[in-house]
C-alpha cells in the first residue's frame, strides 16, 4: 500500500462528492468512497495484519486520508443541503398578495336571529327557556290543555296526525305543550319562554306556511295577575317592536286561559293582531298538579315569522321559507 494510492482514493471521492448533483447522488458517491466496502475502509481494516513500524506509519496516512474524505463529504453535503433548500422554498412559494379564495361562512336565518333574540330578551328577565319535542302526545297538545275531543282545532285539516293513528302522536300544532312538560315537571315559581317549531296542515301561500316558528311564555307564582302579562307584553313590545309601540288586550277565547285575551300593537299606524294570552286556567294548573289556592298564573304565544314580518314590513311568508340569500343578507347576515 503505498501513499500514492491512498493519494488516489481520497482524490477520487472529492471529484466523486464534487460533482454530485444532489443529496441522494452524494449518497452514493458517499457508500463507494467512505463506506464500509470503499478501499480507504478495507485499507483500514487491514492496518491490524501489519508490523508495527508499517501500522505507525500507514496508520498515519490513513487517518489523514480518511480525515480528508470527511471533511470533503462534510462540505458537499452542506452546499448540496443549502442548493436543496433554496430549490424547496422557490417551489413552495405563496405569493401572499394574490386575492383570497374565501369561502362562505354561513350565517343565521332570519327566523333564528329573531328566536334568540326573543330568549334573550326573557333570559335577562330571570325567565328560562324550556323545550319540547316536535312529535308531541295528543294528550299534552290537547287533552292537558283543556282542548276537548271535539274542538275544531284538533280536526284532520289543522293537525298532522302520526301513524299509526292509535299511537295518538301529532306534531304539534303549537309551543303550549311545553307550559304543560314545565308544569309537570317544576315546582312554581316557574317563569320560562318556549320558543320552537310548529306544524300545521296549512298550505304555504303569503301567510300560511305548515311549518312555522311560536314562542310561548308562561308565569306561575304566587298571586300573579292580568296586570303582570299586560306590563311583561308592553317591555315584550318595546323591545321587538322599538320603545314607541303601543299594545292592547282584546277579549277572546282560548280553552287553556280564562280570561283570554289577544295581544294587539299599534305599529305603522295601525292595529296589528299579535299573538294570544290569559289567565293560565285553573283547570290546566290543577291537571298539572298546582294548587291553585297558592298559585295563578299568565301565559301568552306568538308567531316568530308574524313578528318578523311585521316589524320588517314582509310580506310574503314564501321569503322566509325559502331561503334566499337575496332575502336573507338584507338582514345582516353574513354569508
Ligand atoms: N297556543 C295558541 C295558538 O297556537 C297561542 C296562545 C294563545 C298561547 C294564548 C298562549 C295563550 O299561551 O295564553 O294559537
Amino acid at each position: 500500500m503505498r501513499q500514492e494510492e491512498v493519494s488516489g482514493w481520497v482524490n477520487a471521492a472529492r471529484s466523486a462528492f464534487a460533482t454530485a448533483k444532489d443529496l441522494d447522488s452524494l449518497k452514493v458517491a458517499r457508500l463507494a468512497h467512505a463506506g464500509d466496502k470503499s478501499p480507504i475502509a478495507l485499507a483500514s481494516r487491514g492496518l491490524g495484519a501489519l508490523s508495527p513500524e508499517e501500522k505507525a506509519s500507514f496508520g498515519k496516512i490513513i487517518g489523514e486520508a480518511k480525515a480528508e474524505i470527511a471533511q470533503a463529504l462534510a462540505q458537499a453535503t452542506q452546499a448540496l443541503e443549502i442548493e436543496r433548500d433554496r430549490k424547496v422554498l422557490l417551489e413552495e412559494i405563496v405569493d401572499v398578495t394574490l386575492p383570497v379564495n374565501r369561502a362562505h361562512r354561513g350565517g343565521l336565518h332570519p327566523i333564528t336571529i329573531i328566536k334568540n333574540e326573543v330568549s334573550d330578551f326573557f333570559i335577562e328577565q330571570g325567565f328560562a327557556v324550556a323545550e319540547g319535542p316536535e312529535l308531541e302526545s295528543g294528550w299534552l297538545n290537547f287533552d292537558a290543555l283543556n282542548i276537548p275531543a271535539d274542538h275544531p282545532a284538533r280536526t284532520m285539516q289543522d293537525t298532522f296526525f302520526i301513524e299509526p293513528i292509535e299511537s295518538g302522536m301529532v306534531l304539534r300544532t303549537h309551543t303550549s305543550p311545553v307550559q304543560i312538560r314545565t308544569m309537570l315537571t317544576q315546582q312554581p315559581p316557574i317563569y320560562v319562554v318556549c320558543p320552537g317549531r310548529t306544524f300545521r296542515a296549512d298550505e304555504l301561500d303569503a301567510t300560511h306556511s305548515p311549518v312555522f316558528h311560536q314562542v310561548e311564555g308562561l308565569v306561575i307564582d304566587k298571586g300573579i295577575t292580568m296586570a303582570h302579562l299586560k306590563g311583561t307584553l308592553d317591555n315584550f313590545a318595546r323591545h321587538m317592536f322599538g320603545p314607541d309601540v303601543t299594545t292592547r288586550l282584546r277579549p277572546s277565547f282560548f280553552p287553556f286561559t280564562e280570561p283570554s285575551a289577544e295581544v294587539d300593537i299599534f305599529f305603522n299606524n295601525r292595529w296589528i293582531e299579535w299573538g294570544g294570552c290569559g289567565m293560565v286556567n285553573p283547570k290546566v294548573l290543577a291537571t298539572c298538579g298546582i294548587d291553585t289556592d297558592l298559585y295563578s298564573g299568565f301565559a301568552f304565544g306568538m308567531g316568530l315569522e308574524r313578528t318578523l314580518m311585521v316589524r320588517h314590513g314582509i310580506t310574503d311568508m314564501h321569503d322566509i321559507v325559502e331561503g334566499d340569500l337575496r332575502f336573507t343578507r338584507q338582514f345582516g347576515v353574513g354569508i
